[in-house]
């Protein structure tokens, strides 16, 4: 496996020199794109050696000349290797213009500047603006981007860069030219350029202080009709940001354009954002409700990115979290004033505990802000994003709405115009309020989940209830001990009937802490962590009738939901020590009565039962499990199902039927809450014991609903039910989706993503088959992740004990490696969780693992992961 160095924080030096503007022309063509970049350096007085030779980062790109001051360089004159322009002597001040060529056509990577579906378009972060030209390719190198885009006007009637047009013409060869300004300097991750055949779709917003902006949207002509929800969900944005923040938009015009080749979710380009088309596109028939709540999400997401992250970016890429963690934070926000906050929080804080806290445990976990890298594309991780933004959200806790928009405030007024360090944000945070923050800061810099073990003490005659909370934090890679973290840990004590007595927010800044309540009449039931206010494991030493209490009465959302999970998990563990004794895995009782309860609850927003009635993940059920044992949880969890089926089948067909509706299709929160609870109704009916069959009249229903669905949410749902209970039911209705949809790219994904994901047997043969299908291709993201990635995740059938899923991962991750290797990367995450499996599956994922290390010429990114993994 070849080596590669890795880059540390500690090693960081400004670059010295600054750039004060550049000027770039592109002169568009599919194999030979000409890129002309004059730009004026300056020694940076700043910087420690003021004798520094002049280096700027290039790659994937043919040199064609330099010129320093007027005067073409001779080749001796400067030296370009390994992804370095270097030139010796340069004087305090001068103008540089480099001459490259670049193949926007071949490039599969998708970093730099490339086609998708014919059209040219560009994603620069973090370091793909180096494969357009030789450029100090770095966050805190600043320069104002005038951009000159030349192209044929026939295939290319679009023209666009980031900012203002300042200029457009014609010439006579059939080509024609764009001009544009941005008079914000930006680092080079925030340029942008996009050309091709694209139709644009328009709506404008008054700001705050009453200024008109247009808001831009182009797609593809066939995409024309899809674009309101992500228009609507922009406006919205801007609002929400001024009301919220007091932020308000900067620029005369914003744009988003729509590409389906993207290798992420979208890209906050100053003024011109790029997205991966399943972020921006959405019809009733083509979109589920979680789409359109995905891509109000990420287009709040790059809106927000204007303030936190453009306009005041990052020093250097250790500090992505900067940026990612906070703008999460405020996209999570967003979602939650744009529906249900209660909602909103149980998804979030289940993604940290199925996702990131599986990272944490493995062998590529880091901390918020990570200390090294070898390749900095494998660090856009949901501990960077979503951790991050919990980190944030704790600051939110401890200072208040108040404290911390006074924060944010001053981190506006301090830094703007700056790139800067996580530290300058705390800082901030910590000078607005006047609190210490500087324990705080571990969160930045140690990894793992922290772990709190809570225990209570009554004591009747002195009426004093004591809370004594411990935590500790497993060793990670490099971090063998551990600090206390700061924490807020917000507790609710509820008296017999179900009411608060207490509800506050605790400081854990130790590891042992005792909280004493004095005057309390009888002992309380606890309700700990409410709100998953800190991002951690909890040991509590409730009583599962307690936890039953809590799912009754709790007047906290998320822990009323938690508290079921927390029983369900007991029930699910307990479930599967007796199947792996050889015993029936028998769903309690008690569980029983409060499915019961929640089903015939209907007070609640529909949306929380849909939630409450799904027992714990897979994946959070195998966290919890010394050794995971794939059909164990798989069985148990599903024969759990197809009792509660068994229990409630009546009254799951009642509220199923209750929720009907016949009113056309709307996307807004009540209504997506109904359907969601109606599927979940759905899919109960049909569960089903592996090896068990699905009695025909409920099959029916399914069968039924996606027929007569006028909207994707309920056909995918119906399908995906169909889907897993009977191969060729499932088969025939799946073919039926094809010969509907085929012709759309986004619908074909959930196509991929139902057969990748079924449980049944069979299923990695129809997936190897779907490689080969024309609907499938490796060079297009969303397709990898869609067949590939979601394949990773079938617990049942990736992990088949003959070793048959983990080899179909190795040959595709040799295939991509090649083409796109920041996409092969991210399939490998299943895999690194190796040492988790049974001796067998550990010998399997091993040895295969192994083989994909000894291919020759592996990427920056995937051998960073195979050394960490078998380290
Ligand atoms: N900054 C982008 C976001 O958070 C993330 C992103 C988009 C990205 N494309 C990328 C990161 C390519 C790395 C590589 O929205
Ligand atoms: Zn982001």
């Amino acid at each position: 496996m070849p080596q590669h160095s890795a880059i540390h924080l500690k090693d960081y030096t400004p670059y010295p020199f600054t750039v004060s503007a550049v000027h770039l022309t592109v002169e568009l063509d599919p194999t030979q794109t000409k890129v002309t970049a004059r730009s004026s350096f300056r020694r940076n007085p700043a910087a420690e050696n003021q004798q520094a030779a002049l280096e700027l980062d290039g790659e994937h790109l043919e040199l064609v000349s330099v010129a320093l001051d007027g005067r073409r360089l001779a080749a001796e004159e400067y030296i370009f290797a390994d992804g370095t322009l270097r030139i010796e002597a340069v004087p305090e001040q001068f103008e540089l213009e480099i001459a490259t060529r670049i193949a926007p056509a071949s490039n599969t990577a998708l970093e730099g500047l490339y086609l998708s579906s014919g059209n040219y378009c560009t994603q620069c972060e973090a370091e793909g603006f180096r494969r357009i030209t030789c450029w100090p390719d770095r966050p805190d190198v600043m320069a104002v981007f005038t951009v000159t885009v030349i192209g044929p006007q026939a295939s290319c009637p679009v023209l666009l860069s980031n900012g203002n047009l300042i200029e457009q013409g014609q010439f006579d060869d059939g080509r024609h030219f764009a001009t544009w300004h941005d008079p914000f300097p930006k680092p080079s991750y925030l340029f942008a350029l996009v050309a091709g055949q694209l139709v644009r779709i328009e709506d404008s917003f008054t700001t705050m202080s009453g200024r008109e902006v247009s808001l831009h949207i182009y797609v593809e002509e066939r995409n024309r009709d899809k674009c309101a929800h992500a228009m609507q969900s922009l406006k919205k944005a801007m609002r929400w940001d001024e009301e919220v923040f007091g932020r308000e938009y900067d620029l005369d015009t914003y744009m988003i354009v729509a590409v389906d080749d993207f290798n992420m979710g979208a890209m906050e380009n100053k003024g011109l954002n790029v997205f991966n088309s399943k972020y921006v596109l959405a019809q009733p028939e083509t979109a589920t409700d979680s789409d359109y709540e995905g891509i109000e999400a990420v287009i709040a997401h790059e809106y927000f990115h204007n303030w936190t992250g453009n306009r005041i970016t990052c020093r250097d890429w250790f500090q992505l979290s900067l940026k990612e963690g906070l703008t999460v934070f405020r996209d999570q926000e967003f979602s939650a004033d744009m529906g249900s906050r209660a909602v909103q929080r149980i998804q979030d804080a289940n993604y940290i505990r199925n996702i990131q806290f599986r990272e944490d445990s493995g062998p590529t976990a880091h901390p918020v802000r990570p200390a090294s890298y070898v390749e900095i594309n494998n660090f856009y991780t949901a501990t960077v994003y979503n951790k991050g933004a919990e980190v944030i959200r704790m600051l939110h806790t401890l200072l208040g709405a108040a404290g911390f928009r006074k924060g944010m405030d001053l981190y506006f007024q301090r830094h703007d115009g700056q790139a800067v360090t996580c530290e300058d944000f705390v800082q901030a945070m910590q000078d607005a309020n006047g609190f210490d923050l500087s324990q705080f800061q571990l969160w930045y810099n140690q990894a793992g989940t922290p772990s709190l073990r809570v225990s209570q003490e009554y004591d009747v005659a002195d009426q004093d209830y004591v809370l004594t909370v411990s935590q500790s934090c497993p060793a990670t890679p490099g971090q063998v001990e551990k600090q206390p973290f700061f924490m807020p840990v917000r507790i609710g004590l509820l008296d017999s009937s179900g009411k608060d007595i207490r509800d506050e927010v605790l400081l854990l800044d130790q590891e042992t802490k005792e909280f004493r309540f004095t005057g309390i009449a009888a002992k309380p039931v606890l309700s700990f962590n409410r709100s998953f206010a800190a991002p951690v494991k909890v040991e509590s030493d409730l009583q599962d009738e307690e936890l039953a209490f809590l799912m009754a009465h709790d007047r906290d959302p998320f822990n009323r939901w938690d508290a079921g999970q927390q029983l369900g998990l007991r029930c699910l563990l307990q479930g599967i020590a007796d199947w792996q004794q050889g015993r029936a895995a028998m769903l309690p009782e008690l569980f029983q009565q409060a499915f019961a309860r929640l089903l015939a609850d209907e007070e609640s927003d529909p949306a929380f039962p849909a939630l409450a009635l799904v027992l714990p993940a897979e994946g959070w059920i195998s966290q919890q499990l010394a050794v995971i044992d794939p059909e164990a949880v798989f069985i148990v969890r599903q024969g759990f199902r197809s009792q509660l089926r068994q229990r409630h089948q009546a009254e799951l067909l009642a509220r199923y039927q209750q929720l009907s509706s016949a009113a056309p299709y709307c996307y807004s929160g009540d209504e997506a809450g109904r359907r969601s609870l109606r599927n979940c109704c759905l899919a109960y009916l049909s569960a089903a014991a592996p090896g068990e069959v699905v009695a025909a009249d409920l099959l029916d229903l399914a069968v039924n609903q996606y027929r007569q669905a006028d909207n994707m949410t309920d056909a995918a749902a119906a399908l995906a039910v169909v889907v897993n209970a009977d191969r060729a039911a499932g088969d025939a209705l799946l073919a039926e989706f094809y010969a509907k949809w085929q012709h759309d790219p986004l619908v074909v994904d959930k196509r991929l993503i139902l057969q990748a994901t079924c449980s049944l047997p069979g299923t990695l043969q129809r997936v190897r088959e779907l490689l080969l299908h024309p609907a499938f291709s490796m060079k297009n993201p969303n397709k990898v992740r869609s067949l590939i990635g979601a394949f990773g995740g079938n617990l049942r059938q990736f992990h088949a004990p003959d070793g048959s899923g983990y080899a179909f991962l190795a040959d595709c991750v040799a295939e991509l490696d090649p083409m796109n290797p920041q996409a092969a990367a991210r399939l490998l995450t299943p895999l690194t969780q190796w040492k988790r499996y049974d001796a067998d599956r550990q010998q399997l994922m091993r040895r295969t693992l192994e083989q994909i290390a000894a291919l020759p010429g592996l990427s920056r990114d995937v051998s960073e992961v195979m050394a960490k993994s078998l380290q």
